[in-house]
């Protein structure tokens, strides 16, 4: 079994370390963040995942997993080290490479054998030759001093760790298939497709697989758009296109648009990649386009649900997390739509079941964050649902009509496709046969 280093303990790096413990390798995994390794220390996971507590401690306990804020700790005889430090997106669109160069500089300075560096990041063509050259103003030389290879992570947030184990596939790229070879060793045990390929192409692997996931988002959406138009029922009509095997289920779900930390910046990033080296990714554009349109397009139903103004009218909002069974709010479709409602005058009040606390930490004044759903739309004047928790379907819709200035609800997710509960009136995505909304905001409903 190998002894690895972890570089960043987010929500890949932790499931990476937890996972790669879990094969029974012994791992050791380094955090700049003080406060996520103080957690760690104590065996809880800084953010929300199902199932990862558990595997955590277990590790830790069978002495496999420790935590440590020294990079030498981590890499110090660690012949594999990951790198799962963000690359978030930079003003332009493209990534921003500097947490990956600055760790690669404390990387550089902490190696004392050879170590096969992996990153796990998600990390743009050309940011590994930044990395090499790093490492070269560091006195360490690729080949003598250091291997690189580039190890997507596909992971779903929420169920990371059960998606770690069980991968739709592995990628590894290397410049070497000895190198890709030995990295792909380390997943040993796990049952799944393994390709080993070139860095480039693994890093355009990953890039793409986000774009197409998207392009199926927005895709969907534009065909819910056509639905509300022609009368139709985009979910009937998504489930009879899904069921082609041709075409596949998957992310053919029609919503508020895709959002969250990965699918709006590694499509930007793969825009811009692709600009820079000379081509210019119309289709890729398009995918955007039609996302934010989608937003644009729920803010115009509430707004219309509320007679057309914002100004003095209170929005009552369930779901802030950018999908259901997370805690992150990072990049979330709620935030421009809830910045957007909030700037035009309107009030807004809101609740998640996990992500209230981090919402209250972006939204700050501007939304009023609230711990119980019923509190959150007491006295609103339209209800807005932008993440499809089942909890919602399942509230006291009776209770909350009684308290509510208008029984109005902007599904955006469409848990009430199936129809609204009884006495509220309600606009569902994708769905063209039901009443179109009151234009006036007296009017009673
Ligand atoms: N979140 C996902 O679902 C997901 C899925 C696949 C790929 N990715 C990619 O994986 C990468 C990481 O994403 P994430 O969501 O885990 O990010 P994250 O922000 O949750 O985690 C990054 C961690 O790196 C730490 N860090 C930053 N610089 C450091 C340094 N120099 N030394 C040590 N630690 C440092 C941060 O403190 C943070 O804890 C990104 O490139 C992302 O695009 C994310």
């Amino acid at each position: 079994m190998a002894r690895i280093g972890v570089i960043g303990t987010g929500y890949v790096g932790l499931v990476t370390a937890v996972g790669m413990a879990t094969l029974g390798h012994e791992v050791v995994g380094m955090d700049k963040d003080e406060g996520k390794i103080r957690k760690l220390k104590g065996g809880e996971p800084p953010f929300y995942e199902e199932g990862l507590e558990d595997y955590l401690k277990r590790a830790m306990e069978e002495g496999r997993l420790r935590f440590t804020l020294s990079t030498e700790e981590a890499v110090k005889g660690a012949r594999y080290v990951f790198i799962a430090v963000n690359t978030p997106m930079d003003d332009d669109g493209s990534a921003d490479l500097s947490q990956l160069l600055s760790a690669s500089r404390s990387i550089a300075r902490a190696l004392d054998g050879f170590s096969i560096l992996i990153v796990r990041s998600t990390a743009p063509v050309g940011s590994l030759d930044a990395m090499v050259e790093v490492m070269r103003e560091e006195g360490k030389e690729r080949g003598r001093d250091y291997e690189l290879a580039y190890n997507p992570e596909f992971l779903r947030e929420g169920t990371g760790i059960y998606d770690f184990l069980n991968p739709s596939r592995i990628v590894v790229g290397a410049d070497t298939p000895e190198v890709a070879e030995e990295v792909m060793s380390l997943y040993e045990g796990i049952n799944s497709p393994k390709l080993t390929t070139s860095i480039k192409n693994a890093q355009i692997i990953k890039y793409a697989s986000n774009a197409f996931l998207a392009a199926r988002v927005s895709f969907i959406n534009e065909i819910a758009a056509v639905c509300e138009a022609l009368g139709g029922d985009v979910w009937d009509v998504a489930e009879g296109i899904g069921l082609d095997p041709r075409i596949g289920r998957h992310y053919l779900r029609p919503g508020p648009g895709y959002s969250g930390p990965c699918l709006p910046k590694d499509l930007m990033a793969l825009i811009r990649m692709s600009e820079e080296y000379g081509h210019f990714p119309h289709f890729l554009e398009a995918i955007h386009l039609r996302n934010e349109a989608q937003k644009r397009r729920v803010v115009w139903k509430v707004k219309e649900a509320l007679g057309g103004v914002f100004t003095g009218k209170t929005v009552g909002v369930l779901g802030l997390t950018f999908k259901p069974n997370t805690d992150d709010v990072r990049n979330s479709i709620s935030i421009p739509i809830l910045r957007r409602m909030s700037k035009q005058g309107a009030r807004v009040k809101a609740y998640d079941p996990m992500g209230g606390e981090n919402a209250k930490a972006i939204f700050g004044d501007a939304v009023e964050v609230y711990n119980d759903p019923y509190e959150a739309l007491d006295g609103v004047d339209a209800v807005l649902i932008l993440t499809a928790w089942e909890e919602f379907a399942k509230l006291d819709w009776d209770r909350i009509r009684e308290r509510v200035r208008r029984p109005y609800i902007v599904d955006s997710v469409g848990i009430f496709r199936r129809g609204a509960p009884e006495g509220w009136r309600a606009w569902t995505v994708g769905k063209g046969d039901l009443p179109s909304p009151e234009v006036s905001p007296e009017s009673d409903v």
